[in-house]
Formats: C-alpha cells, structure tokens, sequence
C-alpha cells in the first residue's frame, strides 16, 4: 500500500510517499523560515499562502524521485491537527481533492501522533511499549506510547512549550527566528558556570513542565547587562539556558521511566534535533541502563513522512478506514490522547 502524506500545520510544507512494503520512498520540504523571519515568527496568512504554492511542486517532486505514477497512490493521509486552522485548511484540501480525482480514501492525521512516530523510521526502531517525550515548538509532553494509536498522557507543559522556550530566549539574545539551533550552538562557546538558571517544576513530584519563568530569567539577565552584552556576555546566558531546560527534560524523562517501570525513551520532534539534549539523555541511558530513541535528524522537525507513516499504520492496523466523501475540517486545537481510534 503506497500512502501519500501532506504536512501543513505551520511554517512547513512537506510531501512524502510511504510504501508498507519498502518503506519510505521519497520526501520532500519546504520551510518558510526565511519568509517569516523578517516579522520574528511565523505570519499566519502569509503560511498559508505560501503552502498553496508549494504543495503540488511539492508532489511532483516526489512522484518524480519515486518513479510513483499518481494513479499507485493508495491512500492520502494529511495533517487535520493541532496548528494553525488556515495553513492545515490548505493542506486538507490539498488531499481531499486528490483524494475525490484519484477516487481513493483520505484521512486526518494528528501532527503528533506523526512526530510520536517518526523514530519508528529509523534504521534502529523502538518497539512498544515506550515512553515518548514530545518537545516541538508548540507542545511539551510525556507519553506512554503502548502501540499504535495507544497514547495515554502522562504529564505536559502548564505554559510555554520547550521549543517556544528556545525561541523566545533566542529571540531575546537577538538571535533571530527560529532560535532554537540558532542559541544551541551559540551555547557551545559559554561557561556553564556564569550563570545558574531556574530548573522550574524539577522537584514537583509529578511529570509537568513549566517553561515561561525561565524566559523571564533570560530577560532579567539580558536587562542587567543591557547596552554591554557582548557576543561573549551572549553565549554565556545562552549556556546558561541550555543547561537549565535540559536538565529538567532530562530528569522528567528518567522520572516518566521509573513512574512507568518502562525501559524505552522516544525523543520526538524539533527540540529533539538538540546535540546537548541528546548527550545528556545519551548519558542518563547509559549510566540508568534504559535505551533511547530519536528519529533521523531530518525528520524531527516538522515533514510529510512522518504524515504518511502514520497514516500508513492506522490504516494497516484498521485503526481508520479513510473517508470517501472528501468532505473535511480542521482541529487547530486537538489534544493527542482524544484522538479517534475510527476516523
Ligand atoms: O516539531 P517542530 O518542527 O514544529 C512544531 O510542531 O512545533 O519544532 C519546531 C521547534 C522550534 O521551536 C525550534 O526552535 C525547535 O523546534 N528546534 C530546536 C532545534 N531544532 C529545532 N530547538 C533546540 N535545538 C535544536 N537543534
Ligand atoms: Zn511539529
């Protein structure tokens, strides 16, 4: 079965063909980020003009790089949620209308579950149960992942999420959209022992988050030193930082192990492309004998493959039939352990 999957929930275009007997055949991105960095952050109606363009040179690049005719498309799974409701409208009428020309079933994906899932692409997969950390740039969450459509929600973010957490200080540091990589590499060159940050909620006896104190911590530091913050003044805040969110993702996801009795970690979206989370995490695996997943660095942030995999398992393990009556909606807010197990 060769499922096509769209991917438009926010500054991303993606494309990718899956096929359940040889696996990923060709994927294809469009970021905007250089669009949006001019206003600091992702313009809404400007994503979503831009994924109309996009989208079908998009696919005809990877029909292109498959050798997949149209016509072999099985099925069509796009992004239906969480995100921004203009930019996944773009994409769900994208695959409803191949759908209705191709006469083959659609059907809506959760943007997580895609993320949840992606480390079971790579060469080295998990098997279930897991735990999974989500960090994006919109949600931080712990999982307990016991299969395929099998979430159940153990603990999550009660403000910021890790990846807004990055951006925003980045942001802050003058670092430009989107700051992630942008403050962990400059992390690289700062002394740990400049400053000390808050570690918020890293005693709280329970598996939540709580991100925007440590923004504000950024901002308190940055105004001290104001007109003089050097590159160096820079690196050392951003060091500072870094330390501080990784400890906490560190030690919830060793908490959310223990509290689980599991021995497996999934790390998946945007933030788990970061080289200091992945060695501390690599570390913790090591010295507390549990093993840890990531998915290809390509595919942490935001992509069409992690789409078309998902919806791929959903219809091979008849969790979702797919629609034929090419009718759609969006869920720009749609919480992962509410999904559907029949959509
Ligand atoms: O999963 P994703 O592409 O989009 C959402 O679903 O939100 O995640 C994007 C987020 C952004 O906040 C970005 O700054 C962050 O992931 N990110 C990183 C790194 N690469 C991307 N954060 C820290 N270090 C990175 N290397
Ligand atoms: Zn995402």
């Amino acid at each position: 079965m060769i499922v096509l999957g769209v991917e438009s929930s926010c500054d991303e275009t993606g494309l990718a063909l899956y096929d359940t007997e040889r696996g990923l055949l060709a994927h294809a991105l469009h970021s905007q980020v250089a669009m949006h960095e001019a206003y600091g952050g992702v313009v809404p109606e400007l994503a979503s003009r831009d994924h109309v363009r996009r989208a079908i040179p998009l696919l005809e690049q990877i029909l292109q790089q498959s050798k997949v005719p149209l016509s072999a498309i099985d099925a069509i799974g796009y992004t239906q949620g969480p995100g921004l409701a203009g930019a996944l409208l773009v994409g769900a009428a994208i695959a409803n209308s191949l759908g209705l020309a191709l006469q083959k079933p659609v059907l809506g994906v959760h943007h997580l579950e895609g993320h949840l899932l992606s480390p079971l692409l790579s060469e080295k997969p998990p098997v279930f149960p897991f735990v999974a950390l989500l960090v994006s740039g919109g949600h931080t969450q712990l999982m307990r992942v016991e299969g395929v459509g099998q979430y159940v929600l153990l603990g999550e973010t009660l403000d910021d999420a890790a990846g807004e957490a990055f951006d925003k200080s980045a942001k802050l540091l003058g670092l430009g959209y989107p700051g992630g990589p942008a403050i962990s590499r400059l992390a690289e060159s700062g002394d740990p022992s400049v400053h000390l940050l808050p570690r918020p909620m890293l005693h709280s006896k329970n598996l939540d988050f709580s991100f925007s104190g440590l923004k504000t911590a950024v901002l308190t530091l940055v105004k001290k030193q104001d007109a003089h913050l050097s590159e160096t003044d820079k690196a050392h805040i951003a060091r500072a930082f870094v330390e501080a969110i990784v400890e906490v993702l560190t030690a919830k996801c060793l908490a959310a192990l223990k509290q689980t009795g599991l021995k497996r970690l999934v790390i998946a979206g945007g933030v788990g492309a970061n080289q200091q989370l992945r060695l501390a995490l690599n570390i913790a695996a090591e010295r507390k004998r549990f093993e840890v997943f990531y998915p290809e660095l390509a595919l942490c942030t935001d992509n069409g493959a992690m789409i078309a995999f998902a919806a791929a398992l959903r219809l091979k393990n008849k969790l979702a039939m797919g629609s034929t009556d090419y009718s759609f909606n969006v869920k720009p807010r749609w919480p992962l352990d509410a999904i559907e197990i029949t959509s």
